[in-house]
């Protein structure tokens, strides 16, 4: 397997065929926590408009921050999983008494942030502060279990694990943010659940299911 080769692949197709979206062109960590709580239940075309809102609405974590509850989960409406919103406005809360406002570049004190999972701390260590942190969901699991053959079942625990200590070993440390976003983007547009397009996969030199013809049976999930 040709690490270098994959990650040349992967990032020289991340930046040329990325789609256009609203918080692609910020570094602003708060915007990409918004972002990435929100399309952690909720398609990528739905979080859109609901992003863009919130957004104007609490342009930054103070604005947030000294919102009323009701409001921001009245913000919320038609996305769904309330506990997402409670838990960001929270946060938000616990950042500008305890950080000055400043969302932690740390990522273990990202991590005790409610509603903060190992997921969303990767992504926003990698995404804002350009750090190599895993930020392993269903998509990357499905890209990595069939580029390297792992025929673990993703529905268990220590499977995430065992893909975030692959993704510290193979993550690209001059742009950890194109890395990971480079896998979630491959997982949306090529490397789909039931028929992957792997004729115009940028790293179908290096796929291990792809030379065995195996990539339809990969991921392994099995109900727990
Ligand atoms: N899904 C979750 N986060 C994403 C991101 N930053 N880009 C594309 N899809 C995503």
């Amino acid at each position: 397997f040709d690490k270098k080769m994959f990650n040349h692949n992967l990032i020289s197709w991340y930046h040329k065929n990325k789609r256009e979206l609203p918080w692609r062109d910020t570094n602003n960590p708060y915007a990409i926590w918004v972002s990435e709580i929100m399309l952690q239940q909720t398609k990528v075309d739905t979080v859109i408009s609901y992003y863009k809102k919130f957004m104007n609405r609490y342009p930054t974590i103070f604005h947030l921050a000294k919102a009323e509850q009701q409001e921001v989960l009245k913000e919320w409406e038609g996305l769904g999983y309330y506990s997402r919103a409670r838990n960001l406005h929270d946060a938000a809360r616990e950042v500008v008494a305890t950080y000055h406002g400043e969302v932690p570049k740390n990522p273990k004190q990202l991590g005790t942030l409610k509603g903060i999972g190992p997921y969303t701390q990767g992504a926003i260590s990698s995404i804002a502060f350009q750090q190599p942190e895993p930020a392993v969901d269903g998509n990357v699991m499905r890209v990595l279990s069939r580029v390297l053959l792992v025929k673990d079942n993703i529905s268990e625990q220590r499977t995430r694990k065992k893909f975030e200590h692959i993704v510290r070993e193979l993550i690209c440390h001059s742009d950890p943010s194109a890395f990971n976003q480079g896998l979630m983007e491959l997982g949306a547009l090529i490397c789909t659940p039931t028929s992957p397009a792997c004729l115009l996969c940028p790293v179908q030199n290096e796929c291990r299911a792809f030379a065995e013809g195996c990539e339809k049976k990969l991921p392994v999930k099995l109900k727990k």
